[in-house]
This record gives structure tokens, sequence and C-alpha cells, in this order.
């Protein structure tokens, strides 16, 4: 069949129905409306207070701190836990760079680690490997479409008395053998920005199973107030040493995921369910292969869905830019996620002397000429459309392969 790209005529004859993201509804505009004439915009108003407490209760954590976004989510999470310069911290090769540059903000040192060929998340064995006396904490990030494994992850961390945060942002509603993402390892950090699973432009969050902890990031962001103190009335001081910020979120972030939250497990289970009958029909096409999901999911979150293409599968002259272009032309989609490994993406700035990289062979060889990614909302079409994503993959890669 000829190619669209070619000129034939496209899988899709008319443009897929994706979801527009972040979703919107009237009632959250309402709402929305209401605080603005309420004037009560900030400083643990009733919206913010009730998603801590419901998130918390969504995920089975003792506690949840909203803050700015999913940077400074991680770098208090460091903080709360005791990281300071002279120590490092060990994270996945292939991530976003604030997982590596929240480190940095602490002083401490980032040492990257290799990520497995399937789920594309930390390896254990390249953690334990990379683990020296100066180790503090790991952070696993469950990224796009799986998990890292933290059932290998956690008893590594324990024997090693290594904190273990872990990097939720693309994954809200993810549960691993049962329990949800972040509530495994002390800390768990997500981001609400704009284009996330929750989205509310900015935002993030940390829960975790301590009590002690919960205190101790409600006072980090919220330069040093006790948990839902009114303004002017701070209650106990922090603790001497405990130099707080504010990295405050609004009640308009905060009333916007309330309502996302109604809807999380049931975008979360059809996401899952249109990702495994694309999985089983991608997986069948010579020269791709869909990121595995996590080892013990219950339910796998989706921020991204990822394939990998094989370059050596391609005809001579056919590169993976070459097949996105096609892809398309036939109206499917499949972008490249970031730039780079976490240290080659464009904004990365570290110095070489700021981090150490202890292991990456499968992350170079992969992110670049192999990773491609489609956003969450291709897992929310029709049966219909969903069918004629698989087959635009299937018509290109016929084209395409050797
Ligand atoms: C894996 C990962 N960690 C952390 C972050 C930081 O979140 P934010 O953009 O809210 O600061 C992101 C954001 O894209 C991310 O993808």
């Amino acid at each position: 069949m000829k190619l669209a790209i070619d000129g034939g005529k496209p899988v899709f004859e008319k443009p897929a129905a994706l979801p527009p993201w972040p979703p919107v509804d009237p009632e959250t505009a309402e709402t929305l409306k209401e605080i603005y004439l309420g004037r009560k915009w900030s400083f643990y108003g009733p919206n913010e207070v009730e998603f801590n407490k419901l998130f918390a209760e969504y995920t089975g954590a003792a506690g949840c701190t909203m803050m700015a976004n999913g940077t400074v989510t991680l770098e208090m999470a460091l903080l709360a836990l005791g990281v300071g310069p002279g120590d490092e911290v060990i994270v996945p090769a292939h991530t976003w760079l604030a997982t590596g540059e929240a480190v940095v903000y602490r002083g401490a040192t980032p040492v990257v680690v290799d990520i497995e060929s399937d789920t594309l998340c930390m390896d254990p064995e390249r953690f334990e490997e990379a683990i020296t006396p100066k180790t503090k904490a790991v952070i696993p990030v469950h990224l796009f479409g799986s998990m890292a494994d933290m059932d290998r992850i956690i008893p590594i961390a324990r024997k090693h008395g290594i904190a273990v945060i872990e990097d939720c942002a693309h994954a809200h509603g993810g549960i691993w053998d049962g329990k949800h993402v972040g509530t495994i390892g002390d800390i768990g950090s997500f981001s609400f920005q704009q284009s996330k699973t929750m989205a509310s432009g900015e935002g993030g969050a940390c829960i975790t199973g301590s009590e002690e902890l919960s205190e101790t990031l409600g006072r980090l962001s919220h330069i040093g107030y006790q948990y839902a103190a009114k303004q002017g009335q701070a209650g106990t001081p922090p603790p001497v040493g405990l130099i707080c910020r504010n990295y405050r979120v609004t009640e308009f972030q905060a009333a916007i995921l309330l309502s996302q939250l109604k809807h999380l497990k049931a975008d979360t289970e059809l996401r899952a369910k249109n990702a495994e009958f694309i999985r089983k029909r991608l997986n069948a096409i010579p020269g791709l292969q869909v990121q595995a999901p996590g080892k013990k999911a219950t339910l796998q979150s989706y921020y991204n869905f990822c394939i990998m293409l094989d370059p050596a599968s391609l005809r001579p002259g056919i590169d993976k830019k070459k097949v996105q272009e096609a892809l398309w032309a036939e109206g499917a989609s499949a972008g490249s996620g970031w730039t780079g490994v976490m240290y080659r993406q464009k904004l990365w700035s570290v110095p070489e002397n700021m981090f150490r990289i202890a292991s990456c062979e499968n992350a170079e060889r992969i992110v670049p000429d192999r990773l491609m990614a489609s956003n969450l909302n291709w897992l929310m079409l029709s049966e219909e459309e969903t069918e004629l994503y698989c087959q635009a993959f299937e018509k290109v890669m016929a084209a395409y392969s050797k």
C-alpha cells in the first residue's frame, strides 16, 4: 500500500479525535470563578488542604504536601531526608533533567546509572554497583509507561541505609503490587505541570508514609509554617537549621486537581486497557518493541506510550526520523520524547565535575535513535481509532522494513 507520505491515502482519513489535554469542565470553571471572587487565593486555603487530604487517601500515604512544581518537590524531598553537600544520589540515565538537577540544588552529586532495555527505568543491578560510602539516596523514576523495579530497588537501598525517593512525575494513578507509586519508598514526588496525567499548569506534591516527614515537608514549602496554619499564625517555629522555602501552590491549582482526581482512576484504567491492545499489535511487528510495563504493575499509568524501533530492521536510507514523518502523514503520532539522555538534554547545564556517570550503555543506545513516544491522549481514542493507530504503524513498518 502506498504510504501517505508518498501520496497514498492516509490510514486516518480525518484527524484522530484526541481528547484535548489538559481536560477542562464547566463545573471547575465555575469553582475557579468563585475562588477568584472570594479573594482567598493561597496559603493553606480549603482547596489545598482538601487536595492534600484526598490525594493522601487516594494513594494510601500518611500525608501529602502540594508545592509549586515537581522539581522543588524533588529538592525538598532530598532536603527532608538530610541530603546535602558531599553526598551522592543515584539517578537513572533516562529522565527529565530535573531529577538530576534537584540533587545539584542540594550541593550533592548526581551519580547516573543505566536503565533496563525493556522498562527503560533504572536498572537495579547498576544501582547497586554504583553505591559508595557517600551514597545517601536513590531516585528511581517511574518513566512514561512503566515503573522502576521497586521489589529489587528497596531491599538494596535498605541493606545500604539509602533513602528512596520515587519520582512519580509521570505516574499518577499507577499501582505497583497493590500499592500506589510513591508510597513504596520514603517519599514520592509528583508533578502537575501542564502536560502531565494530572495537570494544573504548574504544581507538584510530595507524599510519604511518615507523619514526621510530612510535617517537615509542609514546613519546608510554607516558609516554616506548621501544617494548615493560618497566615500570620505560624504556630510553633521550625527547628533551628531547617531553612524553609516558599514553594506554595495557589487555590486555583488545587481546585483544578481536585476535579481531575475524580476521574483519575477511570482515565488510568482506560489508558491501560488501550495500551494493552496496542502493545500486542505493535510488538508483533518486526523491528518494534513497546516499553514494557512495570514488572509488578497492578495498574500501569501512562504519561507517554513509548515504542522502540530497531534501526537494523529498516531498509537502507530509512531512519527513525523518516518513520516518524511517515507516521504523521498517516495521521498517527510518534514524537521523540526529550532531546536525549538526561545529561545530553539541551538544557542540562551541570559542569562535568559536578556529576558522575557510572553506567549508561542501554540509555545511550536506545534513547537517541530508537525511542518514539505518543502522548497520553492517543490512549484515549475510540476502539475504531485505536485500531487505525495500530494500522498506521503496521503500514509504515511494512513499507520501510528490510
Ligand atoms: C521525570 C520528571 N521528574 C520531574 C519533573 C519536574 O516536574 P516540573 O516540570 O513540575 O518541575 C518532570 C517534568 O517534566 C519529569 O518528567
